[in-house]
């Protein structure tokens, strides 16, 4: 398979007042197309800078990063702008929606900053919110909203610009059992059409959602395996007596 993302060697220092930390302590790796990547490890482990730097939300220290065959880490703030906003879609753990503003509009918001104009941003947005099964919600804001069908606006939002990856991430961790399995499977879905797909979590029944984990500890990828993929929509069967809590 073809690489969506290639890393080597990230490494991402961040510094207050004398103090270093290092989040990140040269990660390499591989997104291939079409896969379904899963980040696990404990709170602290750089699941977060690693996401971030793939998405172009951050710059590491040192490292090389290409997306798409081409190197990002030498494009001026502008282009990798262009890139992220093309290219990248991203699901984050509390759904970062204006509050102020409809599901359409939060939804319109990355075609608005593409220059698109206002016809076809609506017409997608509606298309997007569609795809998530939320057409009957695209007047509400967010307050109006459960917390699974915030996701599913943030993650229409992720799709409105037909992004060729979508990072996600700790997308269920706000949310319910019940809500966050129908997030999974809104991710699984669109896996199946053929989205490539990062997702981080702490929790080993999400990263079974995955064809691959990567594990993180203290900023390094420490174990790559693969998944058996049988936590998969249809196949999901929680044992009697496993309560959500
Ligand atoms: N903006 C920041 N400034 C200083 N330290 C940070 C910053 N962001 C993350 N860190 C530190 O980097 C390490 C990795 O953080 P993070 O990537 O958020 O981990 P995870 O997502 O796995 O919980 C942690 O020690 C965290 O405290
Ligand atoms: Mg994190």
């Amino acid at each position: 398979m073809e690489d969506f993302i290639r890393a080597t060697g990230l490494v991402k220092n961040y510094t207050l007042g004398s103090h270093v930390i290092e989040a990140l302590r040269g990660v390499s790796l591989a997104v291939r197309k079409g896969e379904f990547l899963v980040l696990m490890g404990p709170s602290g482990s750089g699941k977060s800078t690693l996401l971030h730097i793939m998405g172009c939300l951050d710059h590491p220290t040192s490292g090389t990063l290409t997306i798409q065959g081409k190197d990002v880490i030498g494009l001026n703030d502008n282009s990798r702008a262009v890139l992220r906003n093309r290219d990248i879609g991203f699901v984050f753990q509390q759904f970062n929606l204006l509050p102020r503003t409809t599901a359409l509009s939060n939804v319109e918001l990355p075609l608005l900053y593409a220059g698109v104009g206002s016809g076809e941003r609506k017409r997608r947005a509606r298309e997007a919110l569609d795809r998530v099964g939320l057409s009957h919600r695209i007047s509400h804001y967010p307050s109006q909203l459960s917390g699974g069908e915030q996701q599913r606006v943030a993650i229409a939002r992720a799709l409105v610009n037909d992004p060729g990856i979508i990072l996600a991430d700790e997308p269920t961790g706000n949310l319910d059992t019940r809500s966050g399995m129908e997030i999974l499977n809104e991710l699984d879905e669109l896996n199946a059409q053929g989205m490539t797909l990062v997702m981080v979590t702490h929790e080993r029944e999400v990263a079974d959602h995955g064809d691959r984990i990567l594990e993180m500890r203290d900023g390094l990828v420490t174990a790559n395996g693969s998944t058996s993929g049988d936590r998969r929509s249809g196949f999901v069967e929680e044992p009697p007596g496993r309560g959500d809590g």
